[in-house]
């Protein structure tokens, strides 16, 4: 039997329509029998703060931490806020990398692929991202780049994604796929 490994989704958007959670859902459908997706919420964690992570830390800390921990592997489906990523999504990076020397995301390995309605795709936030994940020891996938700017026209009013983003979706999460199993 071939292997299957699981892949925890972070949607860096909290907001209900979100683009970026409609790419990671298409993502989620568009993925070869290889992959099993799944997205991790992430905006129940409260900001992240040394005092309350002691040796009760939140529950919520806690489920997410195992959900990482329990995944094979991690993509990033992210918006951009202010040329960086949203408070979100840094902050279940800082909660997820604690406590000291338990960093549940240490050699998994990793995608970003960045969407925003404007022109530059999120490249900011996209880059931000690496740079976290450099130090954070999570080998991310080089290629394809994937930054997808005039994101607001992907999806018709019928929820239907535009083809030609359907195939760069594919080209990804394909090449994701062979990364994992090339890091496994
Ligand atoms: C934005 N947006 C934005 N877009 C961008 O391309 N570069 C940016 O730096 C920013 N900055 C920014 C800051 C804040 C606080 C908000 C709320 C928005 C616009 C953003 O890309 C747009 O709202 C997307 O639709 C957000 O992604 P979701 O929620 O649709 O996934």
């Amino acid at each position: 039997m071939s292997t299957v490994y699981n892949v925890a989704i972070l949607v860096g958007s909290l907001r209900k329509a979100s683009i970026n959670r409609k790419l990671a859902q298409a993502l989620i459908a568009l993925a070869p029998p290889s992959l099993q997706l799944e997205i991790v919420e992430i905006g129940e964690l409260a900001l992240y703060n040394e005092d309350i992570d002691g040796a009760t830390p939140p529950p919520a800390y806690s489920t997410f931490r195992s959900r990482v921990k329990a995944a094979d592997a991690l993509l990033f489906v992210t918006p951009e806020y202010n040329r960086s990523m949203p408070a979100p999504m840094k902050n279940a990076i800082d909660v997820g990398s604690r406590p000291y020397g338990q960093n549940a995301f240490a050699g998994k390995p990793g995608a970003v692929l960045s969407a925003s309605p404007g022109a530059l795709g999120g490249f900011g936030a996209h880059h931000h991202l690496r740079q976290s994940l450099a130090c954070l020891n999570v080998p991310m996938l080089p290629a394809p780049e994937t930054y997808l700017g005039g994101a607001g026209h992907f999806f018709d009013d019928a929820g239907k994604l535009n083809e030609n983003i359907q195939v760069v979706l594919q080209k990804f999460i394909d090449a994701f796929a062979l990364w994992i199993a090339k890091q496994a």
